[in-house]
């Protein structure tokens, strides 16, 4: 017993040796990066290009115009946070501004966490003749009080956010764990976004529910796919949505799915380091 414990020990100590190397080789590569984009280094410029490229190539897989929505969602983007789109955003919100532009008849949207209530006054605004309707954790959840820094600060954060949305009147904003989305009728929305819990058990549940509440062509969208990672979590990092979109792949639950890069800045993109995937299946 005592040989176990120690070898036990020893495994704990070399995994945090190896996330704090891990932290360590990611600031090393952004330093150099840094560096020869000031230098406007032709290759990095390069690099940079061709991501954007594949980036509007994936788009178009989806009968999607990445460029053309740009200037569609930095008119939304100056009225709600002062600024335009850049690199370093998610793309998530590009996403959504191309569907509004191929999409016009979606009708009802549902987002699986609704965090500040940007993401949701964003789908409001890019479709104004939708119903949005946006849920996360009940204010008065362990969850929800704990995560997301909202320790002490809970009550605020939920005022401020309810406060936030009362603005759009397209929005129904519902205090709902996401697992209880099973009672909701089947085919009901034309795009969801599933971006609440990240890992297991919840986000498979999510993946489960979002492909019985999607219609026909809809489209569901997951925030952060991690390909690979040394340590996940419930809630913030796991190979959770991988792992269920390939198994739903393999067992017919749905045809196909697709990643695509989260953020296209070169600064997120160190393969094993810092790669982040958004992932996109059509009903
Ligand atoms: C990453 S944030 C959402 C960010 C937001 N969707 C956006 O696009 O900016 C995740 C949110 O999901 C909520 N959440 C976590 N687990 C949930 C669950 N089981 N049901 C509903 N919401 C959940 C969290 O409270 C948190 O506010």
């Amino acid at each position: 017993m005592e040989k176990i414990r120690s070898i036990i020990k020893e495994i704990t100590k070399l995994e945090k040796d190896l996330l704090s190397e891990q932290e360590s080789l990611l600031r090393g590569a952004l330093s150099i990066l840094e560096k020869k984009i000031k230098n406007k280094d032709a290759k990095t410029i390069e690099l940079q290009k061709d991501i954007i490229a594949k980036q509007d190539e994936h788009f178009s897989l989806f009968s999607l115009n990445r460029q053309q929505s740009i200037q569609k969602l930095n008119i939304v983007l100056n009225r709600l946070i002062g600024r335009d789109y850049n690199l370093s955003d998610s793309e998530h919100w590009l996403l959504f501004a191309a569907i509004a532009n191929a999409k016009i008849n979606y009708k009802k949207i549902l987002e699986i966490g609704t965090a500040n209530g940007v993401t949701a006054a964003i789908l409001s605004l890019l479709f104004p003749k939708a119903e949005v309707t946006t849920i996360d954790l009940p204010r008065d959840s362990e969850k929800f009080r704990n995560t997301y820094g909202r320790a002490n600060v809970a009550d605020e954060v939920a005022q401020k956010r309810d406060q936030f949305l009362q603005d759009f009147s397209n929005i129904n904003f519902i205090e709902l764990n996401s697992i209880f989305l099973d009672s909701w009728s089947k085919n009901t929305f034309d795009l969801i976004w599933v971006d609440g819990a990240h890992g297991y058990p919840v986000l498979p549940i999510d993946l489960y529910n979002s492909c019985r509440l999607i219609k026909n062509n809809g489209l569901v969208i997951i925030d952060d796919v991690f390909l690979r990672l040394r340590k996940s979590d419930q809630t913030y990092k796991s190979i959770a949505a991988v792992e269920t979109l390939k198994l739903f792949k393999e067992t017919g639950v749905i045809k196909d799915f697709k990643l695509i890069r989260k953020r296209l800045s070169l600064s997120y993109n160190f393969k094993d380091l810092n790669e982040k995937f958004l992932g996109i299946f059509e009903a």
